[in-house]
């Protein structure tokens, strides 16, 4: 009976790598291609992992292994969301044998290269920060249970809490550049979620004050390529739609209580 923990056998193939390297944030960018033991079942990060236990090119030249975030490994952190033949995804659940070879893994373009495959996503977690994406409880004493929701509330709510902060939105939305202070639609999502809820929504107000403001939610060209390329399928365009329209009375109701 063969080893439970016994290393998958490889196929006999091999797979072909061309990454996109970066030494540092100040780094020139350059290409190195890898060839790898193919595995069934194999996904990108598998084939990295491959090269970090061997890091030597195509070519035969010893290299450093490729630096790559990942924590999960089942699409559930978004740490690991790279461009993959020019898709951007997770690199957990990009199935070798479903790309075309050889695979050619880029960091995500719109946020700040730290090394090879490693971006910095903070912008993202500050604009979570700015739009207060979160309930507001007071202290750390047990509350009891929370307020009960209706199923079609709860529904919804799953939908958009399965935001993982990964980026792909940010990543294929032309509104979210450097030219731009756009915050981008995942925390638009997010606001869509929190001030549904029925504590969350004490911060109903202020969360639409930020989507008032310059880089809110007037700043979205509706393009709509955000909703094509969440991997988690979250309807980020009906959040922008009916928060376009809040934001909107909310603004007039300002204006009239001035
Ligand atoms: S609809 Fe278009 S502009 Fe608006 S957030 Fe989505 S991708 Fe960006
Ligand atoms: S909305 Fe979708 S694509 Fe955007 S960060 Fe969340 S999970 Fe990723
Ligand atoms: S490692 Fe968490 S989403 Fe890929």
């Amino acid at each position: 009976m063969a080893e439970k923990n016994q290393q998958t056998p490889s196929t006999g193939r091999t797979v072909h790598l061309k990454v996109r390297r970066q030494a540092d944030p100040k780094g020139e960018p350059y290409w190195e291609e890898f060839e790898v033991p193919h595995q069934p079942g194999m996904n990108v990060l598998s084939a990295l992992m491959e090269v970090e236990a061997r890091p030597v090119t195509r070519e035969g030249k010893p290299t450093t292994p490729v630096a790559y975030d990942a924590a999960c490994l089942e699409e559930v952190c978004g740490s690991c969301t790279m461009r993959i033949n020019g898709h951007v995804r997770q690199g957990c659940s990009a199935l070798v044998d479903d790309l075309e070879q050889p695979i050619v893994l880029e960091p995500m373009s719109k946020f700040p290269t730290l090394r090879d495959l490693v971006v910095d996503r903070s912008e993202m977690f500050q604009m979570l920060k700015r739009v207060k994406a979160w309930v507001p409880i007071d202290g750390t004493y047990d509350l009891g249970a929370g307020p009960k929701l209706s199923e079609r509330v709860r529904e919804r709510a799953y939908e958009f809490s399965r935001c993982m902060t990964c980026g792909c939105c940010l990543e294929a939305c032309p509104q979210f550049n450097d030219r731009s202070a756009f915050m981008g639609p995942a925390p638009i999502g997010q606001i869509f979620l929190f001030n549904n809820h029925p504590t969350g929504g004490q911060l109903r107000d202020e969360r639409l004050e930020v989507l008032a403001e310059p880089g809110g939610i007037a700043e979205c060209g509706n393009a709509q390529n955000c909703v094509k390329v969440c991997p988690k399928e979250i309807p980020l365009i009906d959040a922008i739609a009916h928060l376009g329209r809040q934001t909107t009375f909310h603004a007039i109701r300002r204006f009239l209580e001035r």
